[in-house]
């Protein structure tokens, strides 16, 4: 979950690179380092803390080298350290790595290489096998050294005797690649590479990549030449910018509406469900028996939130599976089970090895996916993109609510297919999804009575969300959120199973945000929150109800537009996103940048 980078051009690169290492800073932020090569010198400047030190530390240096490469890490192998910093130096060669090398161990041992180490990471020893076998030949050595390795890299590495060249390499780690007028780049992702060319091409695995100021040479492992397919990128720099905003997260919660609207808006034809573009065949859903929904965090989550649909709707069976847990359950899966798998960055390794699972298995898989060319979106059968644009924050906001339409757009879909929806039901729901932006627009005009209630929770050790339903499952995603930006140990309970044991840790002022938007079972979570008040619990009811200010009930009282069940959904979790904002901005937290987290989880 690193962010790296690699710049050699006509232009001085050092400040190249540590711009592009602070457009990547939310892949990962224990340290950050540089290494550049000019006149057959290496330097080599790192530090624990984020980019803004190391550019402290850089300042001094003279700024005339014009080949570079650049490294944020997310620890893996090794504590936050200096020593553990990329790039990590070994003789001739200076390397950055994101992956998990699996095999660094017996490497050691196999090749001797103990003495030549000074840090406790796997990429390190990378770098001292790399010494080790070159003898002139880069080439040679890269492809010596590969076959050796086994796990996850994306390595950029240059050759103090080979000036003005940098060697990179991928396998599963994602890297993309550009060229214009001011020299070559390389990269985890496009957020560094934007303000360059609106062109790239992902780095195909196992294939030697050799970038000078004039271009990149793609070449195979058996010598060849290939020429990789040109992508074109679908969103400009300020989108990967704070437009005025004091945290990406604000802002990309604020553009939650527009975020929907770019995703729906292009499959909706004569006002239903239409994936042509996407190349979806209908077929996919008329043959499916049962779908399986696999993801991580938040994007799960979303799953979660379709599954509502798709069974109250159509009466398919729906089950959605942590995909670090399914890799290794042995899964029922066949060929009349439909995978739906999510993923923001379209590289979370465990949804990856998921999809792969599931597609061995003779499932089609149909990935919802917000990165274009992404490594999940290439492995998968068919892709829905969300067209989100790039999501900075760590905390995951706009891909949320635009996976949750996207698999609403599914359940349409199949439900047509299938004949289970007559076309008037299916046009009346997508007139409510369409509607949906709306719904967030006016969720978002009751901000700032939202914003009180942190003050109530930033202090509280511990938090409960509740709910029956689908709030219950919005209530995991809350509880997420809470606990990952303002540290708050916050849980999400079913409303209803309270009373059987966790009950006992609602105390006097114990913060309980009680979710009651599901009409058929709304007096049943009044109950329970009887039951929480009467314990001392502080109650904020998020409810359609018009006013409810009886002691009894809450403390606070949020009040939702009046909506179907399935679509308050996009109320709650604008309501439960800025919970979580207020309150780690009321701590005076770095909300974009989380301790311990990075935004896409890329190791297992
Ligand atoms: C969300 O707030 C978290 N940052 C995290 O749970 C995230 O959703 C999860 O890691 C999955 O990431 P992906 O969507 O890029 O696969």
């Amino acid at each position: 979950m690193c962010g790296i980078i690699g710049f050699t051009g006509k232009k001085a690169a050092r400040d190249i690179i540590l711009n592009g290492l602070e457009r990547l800073e939310y892949r990962g932020y224990d340290s950050a380092g540089v290494a550049l090569l000019e006149d057959g010198k290496i330097s080599v400047k790192k530090r624990t803390g984020k980019v803004a030190e190391l550019k402290g530390l850089c300042q001094s240096e003279e700024n005339t080298a014009t080949c570079g490469i650049g490294h944020t890490r997310w620890a893996t192998h090794g504590g936050v350290t200096d020593a553990n910093a990329h790039p990590h130096r070994c003789g001739q060669v200076v390397l950055i790595h994101n992956g998990i090398i699996e095999n660094y161990r017996e490497l050691v041992r196999e090749y001797s290489l103990q003495d030549k180490l000074v840090s406790e990471t796997d990429s390190e020893v990378v770098a001292a096998l790399l010494d080790t076998f070159y003898e002139g030949d880069p080439i040679k050595a890269i492809k010596k050294t590969i076959k050796a390795l086994s796990g996850a890299f994306a390595l950029c590495i240059m050759f103090q005797d080979i000036p003005g060249k940098i060697f990179a390499i991928r396998n599963v780690s994602p890297m993309i690649a550009t060229s214009c007028a001011d020299g070559s780049i390389i990269a985890s992702d496009l957020t560094a590479v934007v303000e360059f060319s609106k062109e790239y091409f992902v780095v195909p695995e196992y294939h030697i990549l050799t970038l000078t100021e004039d271009g990149i040479d793609v070449m195979d492992m058996k010598g060849n030449e290939v020429k990789p397919e040109i992508l074109s990128v679908n969103w400009d720099v300020a989108s990967a910018q704070k437009g005025g905003y004091p945290f990406f997260m604000l802002k990309e919660i604020y553009e939650q509406p527009d975020a929907i609207r770019n995703t729906v808006s292009p499959r909706v034809s004569n006002g239903l469900p239409d994936f042509t573009t996407d190349g979806i065949d209908d077929e996919v859903f008329k043959n499916c028996k049962r779908v399986v929904v696999v993801a991580c965090g938040t994007a799960m989550h979303a799953g979660m939130v379709g599954k509502h649909v798709i069974e109250d709707k159509l009466r398919v069976p729906v089950q959605v599976e942590i995909a670090s847990e399914f890799r290794y359950k042995n899964p029922i899966i066949d060929e009349e089970t439909l995978t739906i798998v999510l993923s923001q960055s379209g590289e979370t390794i465990d949804t990856l090895e998921a999809l792969k699972l599931a597609k061995a298995n003779g499932s089609k898989v149909i990935s919802i996916v917000n990165v274009k060319g992404s490594t999940i979106a290439r492995e998968s059968d068919y892709v829905l993109y969300t067209h989100a644009g790039p999501e900075i924050a760590v905390a995951s906001t706009k891909a949320y609510t635009v996976q949750v339409a996207a698999m609403y757009l599914i359940a349409c879909k199949m439900g047509l297919v299938k004949g289970i929806l007559e076309e008037s039901e299916a046009r009346q729901f997508m007139t409510k999804l369409i509607n949906a932006p709306n719904i967030i627009e006016e969720t978002l005009e009751n901000a700032n009575n939202i914003k009180r209630v942190a003050n109530h929770i930033k202090m509280a050790p511990d938090a409960f969300f509740i709910g029956r339903g689908l709030d219950y499952t919005m209530s995991l995603e809350a509880a997420l959120k809470l606990k990952e930006i303002s540290y708050v140990h916050a849980e999400a309970y079913a409303a209803g199973e309270l009373k059987h044991g966790t009950i006992a840790l609602i105390t006097e002022n114990v913060p309980v945000i009680a979710l009651a938007t599901q009409e058929d079972v709304y007096g049943k979570v009044i109950s329970n929150i009887r039951e929480v008040k009467a314990r001392g619990a502080y109650v904020v009811l998020v409810s359609m109800d018009d006013e409810v200010n009886d002691p009894a009930i809450c403390d606070k009282h949020i009040k939702l537009p009046k909506l179907d069940k399935e679509f308050t959904a996009f109320a709650n979790a604008v309501v439960l996103q800025l919970i979580a904002y207020y309150t780690s901005e009321a701590k005076g937290l770095d909300v974009d940048k989380p301790r311990n987290l990075a935004k896409s989880v890329t190791v297992e």
